[in-house]
């Protein structure tokens, strides 16, 4: 058995072998950590007013942010305030209790899929990115490829690794509504040079909403590193996609063929906000298993102790920044999954659809306003970007704000007016969103 740093903490060895006779934790915290949850009102998730009414946000507010950040629904709020109460209370018996028994990993593992070692427990999509770019491993003249598509956090992060990165465009510029799978699949296929080891991209594109079709890339990636005798990793910004999509990683049925999906859970998925999984496969790993930040696994802190460089840890939890965190929003992430298994994964993706499809069928009739999003549903997630001609995106963002409907512009060099159709909208939402662009639009 490890000696961890938290056993350490607890006593040393002794204490750390007590704890485990004990059943893990033990003593009072341990008690109340299993202390039933305050009574609330019944949750019904049958309907989607029944979800909305699980989400604290303003009644009065229309919003399309999801992309940014979620409202905490409420059987997340509660289980971070159970956790926060019961750490208050104890920080010390609590965190003992409560980090060797909650299993944040295992709960990501099992719904995306695969080990739960596989998965490093981070605070965000940038975060996750950062870990992965500079650990990835690259030989001399060896690259990078990534596009010109992608979100600051992946440029950054890129950048900041010091690794070597070629861009290649995937479709037009001017007019991303009509890109297609064949030449976004066919450009990525000419790009993949001898050189490429690995291939960095974004699933659904903040700055257009166009999803890459990924059966079709990860297909060309995987072809091409057959083709060149060296297997390419194909690494995902996954975080429009998680909780927008139905994100499976490791389905056996329809494998994803993904190596690492770096994303945080505090967007469509309406996970506790300041948390994320960077998620790679085995063999991944084995090519960027190098930590930036001193992780506080099992075997690393005891080693330290006894002056011994630690064996390897899984790849996960090594890959999982160490120091102390904001436990309770890490311990609530179970709850997310939970609530949206219970909502139906593939209930919510198919409602996130039908909200864009409806947001992007009403943007497209009004004149004077182009959709930047594509329409097809294979082709685009839960983000609609749309300009009204000769209306600055800024402007037609404060209009709206100022009929309490939540929107932003896109954070790029080219900018656009963006929706986030999650599930904290409904049709009527959709509906006042569209008239009020329509005002915009008429009145320029
Ligand atoms: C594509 C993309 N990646 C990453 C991020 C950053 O996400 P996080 O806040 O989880 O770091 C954003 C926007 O916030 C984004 O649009």
């Amino acid at each position: 058995m490890a000696l961890t740093r938290r056993k350490l903490l607890a006593g040393g060895a002794a204490a750390a072998g007590a704890a485990v006779a004990a059943g893990c934790g033990g003593g009072r915290a341990a008690t109340t950590a299993t202390a039933p949850r305050a009574a609330r009102a019944a949750e019904n998730l049958s309907t989607w007013a029944g979800v909305r009414a699980e989400l604290p946000l303003d009644p009065k507010l229309r919003h399309f942010a999801a992309f940014l950040l979620a409202p905490h629904p409420r059987p997340v709020q509660a289980e971070i305030e159970r956790h926060r109460r019961l750490l208050d209370a104890d920080p010390e018996g609590y965190l003992r209790a409560a980090d060797e028994r909650v299993d944040a990993a295992g709960a990501a593992a099992r719904f995306l899929g695969g080990g739960r070692d596989e998965i490093a427990l981070t605070t965000s999509t940038t975060m996750g990115l950062a870990i992965l770019y500079r650990a990835l491993r690259l030989g001399a003249g060896e690259e990078i490829l990534s596009t010109v598509h992608d979100h600051f956090a992946t440029d950054e992060a890129l950048r900041l690794s010091g690794g070597r990165v070629r861009r290649v465009r995937l479709y037009d510029k001017g007019d991303p509504a009509s890109a297609s799978a064949d030449e976004i699949a066919s450009r990525l296929e000419q790009a993949i040079g001898p050189r490429t080891r690995a291939v960095a991209l974004t699933w659904v594109h903040s700055g257009t909403g166009v999803k890459l079709p990924m059966d079709d890339v990860a297909a060309v990636v995987r072809a091409a590193g057959d083709r060149h005798g060296a297997k390419v990793l194909l690494c995902v910004d996954g975080v429009h996609a998680l909780g927008a999509e139905d994100v499976r990683l490791s389905d056996p049925a329809r494998p994803a063929h993904i190596d690492f999906f770096a994303a945080g859970c505090h967007k469509w998925l309406m996970g506790p906000r300041g948390t994320g999984v960077l998620w790679g496969t085995p063999a991944a790993w084995r090519r960027a298993q190098r930590p930036l930040i001193p992780s506080f696994a099992n075997a690393s802190y005891g080693a330290w102790i006894e002056g011994r460089v630690p064996p390897p840890d899984p790849p996960g939890p090594a890959m999982t920044p160490g120091g102390f965190q904001a436990y309770e929003h890490r311990w609530a992430l179970p709850a997310a999954f939970a609530f949206r298994e219970r909502i139906g994964r593939e209930r919510a993706a198919a409602r996130i659809r039908a909200l864009a499809t409806r947001m992007k069928s009403g943007l497209a009739e009004i004149r004077g306003v182009r959709l930047v999003t594509p329409r097809d549903p294979d082709l685009s997630a839960g983000l609609v970007c749309a300009d009204i001609a000769g209306v600055d995106p800024g402007k037609t963002v404060q209009a709206l704000a100022a009929e309490r409907i939540s929107a932003t512009v896109t954070p790029y060099a080219q900018r656009h007016l963006r929706f986030g159709c999650g599930l904290a909208v409904d049709e009527a939402d959709v509906d006042a969103a569209v008239a009020t662009v329509a005002r915009i639009a008429r009145s320029g």
